[in-house]
């Protein structure tokens, strides 16, 4: 044998006898992964035949699973891991906090909460200067919801069939997600949608579009009576229905109106917050100020559970002196504000909202080249990190390759997808015929190359089910 081979063979010997020293061996992963199946309710999913990837640990815009295998992952768990995982500054951050207190009422104050309140306070625009914390996506959106009925004393709220703002009662009513259809003789009261196309499916021009939208939004608003509308709640950029864009100046209008007629304006920056669009908060793109903001997710970075609803000084000043009828045993919990301060403060010192933007500028670059390969490749829309690919199969018919609230047997080309980006090392949410494209914001161009080499070679199992352009 040669020394090089005999040198490789030694190495991998060692490497092989490191592994089994850190990685659990196949039969305790065999358990781990039946525990799991046998014992836990897996959302949004059938419970059987499911193949669930099985993480051991993490790090920066890489998952390992309980075999070493390494996954790249391209949605930042669920578009929240935005600082990347792994970060021992949160660590750190937590355990000081938890070796202080753990936990607090509520109604007492920790030094942590303040500062945190009076950070956020620093980043959101105009008169926004009052947090109240929650647990979650959905705590926020349906504390919102009540705040906005409390604070106009009106009752309907408005928001768009495309959007998603959590699974809780209220939250899932206003969401026009289909998500909600197999509980819909359960949905909340005084909730109305409406419609906003989006330009890759509209024939009709960006200008159009804008002034049909907002003349279809004001004839809804009459007919449901101004007077009794206490909100108007949409995303700051679309998100899981498919980073649809809103028309330019679409939002501004939208301020107008609500205005006018004395509804709030409700931004859910749940996903498309903290520097995922390049900006502090999506709606920043489009120039506006809203009534009240919810976030989530990227707040904490998803390394604790955590939420905030941030209300403008004259929502607050209603309850100066009134009692505030919400709250939660969990509300301000030091231990997620001590997660949230040191968060906020990578965001900054990683530079990670600037990053945002090249690698989403990078991403436009690099997708022209991609749709030029393949013809399955309909659209592509992002800003910032929070993208997607929208795969068809035809350019010209724009048939989707799999269809709104796509049934299993219409998931068949995109499962296959799916499955060979899983196998090819990337993790990331698919949809429909929607690729999310929404890595950690400290990701490099390299990793970018990386990430879109892989879903190359999946889209090619696509571009066999496409009929070329003539
Ligand atoms: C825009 C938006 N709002 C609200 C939510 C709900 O957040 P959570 O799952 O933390 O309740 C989500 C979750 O994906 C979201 O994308």
């Amino acid at each position: 044998m040669h020394q090089e081979d005999n040198e490789k063979l030694i190495l991998k010997k060692y490497t092989m006898s490191m592994l089994e020293k850190i990685l659990p061996h196949k039969s305790e992963v065999g358990e781990i992964i039946k525990n799991n199946l046998d014992h836990t309710l897996f959302s949004w999913s059938k419970q059987k035949g499911i193949h669930p990837l099985a993480i051991e640990h993490a790090k920066g815009v890489y998952l390992y699973d309980y075999d070493g295998k390494r996954y790249l992952d391209f949605s930042s768990g669920l578009v929240n891991v935005n600082i990347g995982h792994g970060n021992q500054r949160i660590t750190d951050a937590v355990i000081k906090q938890m070796q202080q207190v753990s936990y607090v009422m509520p109604s007492c104050v920790t030094k942590v909460r303040g500062e945190l309140g009076k950070k956020l306070a620093e980043i959101c625009p105009g008169d926004l200067n009052k947090a109240f914390f929650t647990l979650s996506g959905a705590d926020s959106i349906e504390n919102a919801i009540k705040l906005a009925r409390l604070y106009t004393g009106r009752h309907k709220i408005l928001s768009r069939y495309k959007s998603y703002h959590g699974s809780s009662n209220a939250a899932m009513t206003a969401s026009g997600d289909p998500r909600k259809l197999p509980v819909d003789s359960q949905q909340a009261t005084n909730f109305v949608h409406f419609d906003l196309p989006y330009l890759y499916r509209w024939e009709y021009g960006e200008e159009n579009l804008l002034k049909e939208s907002i003349a279809q939004l004001e004839r809804i608003i009459a007919f449901e009576g101004p007077g009794n509308i206490a909100a108007i709640l949409l995303e700051g950029e679309s998100g899981s229905s498919g980073c649809m864009k809103y028309p330019k100046g679409y939002l501004k209008k939208v301020r107008e109106i609500c205005s006018h007629h004395g509804i709030l304006l409700i931004m859910d920056e749940v996903m498309s917050g903290f520097g995922r669009t390049g900006k502090w908060f999506g709606f920043q793109n489009h120039d506006i100020i809203p009534d009240m903001i919810a976030m989530a997710k990227g707040l904490t970075s998803g390394y604790l559970p955590f939420g905030c609803l941030m209300v403008s000084d004259k929502i607050a000043s209603k309850f100066d002196d009134a009692m505030l009828p919400i709250g939660l045993t969990y509300s301000a919990h030091p231990v997620c504000c001590a997660a949230a301060l040191e968060n906020l403060q990578i965001y900054v010192d990683d530079n990670l909202i600037n990053n945002a933007v090249a690698m989403g500028n990078y991403l436009d670059e690099r997708i022209e080249i991609l749709k030029q390969m393949h013809p399955s490749i309909g659209d592509w829309r992002n800003t910032g990190l929070l993208g997607c690919l929208e795969l068809v199969k035809s350019r010209v018919t724009k048939e989707p390759m799999a269809p709104f609230n796509a049934k299993p047997d219409e998931m068949v080309v995109m499962n296959k997808v799916a499955a060979k980006l899983n196998e090819l090392g990337m993790s990331t949410f698919i949809r429909w015929s929607f690729i999310f494209i929404a890595p950690p914001l400290c990701i490099t161009k390299e990793q970018i190359d990386e990430g879109l080499a892989i879903i190359s070679a999946a889209i090619s199992i696509a571009d066999e089910y496409t009929i070329l352009p003539l």
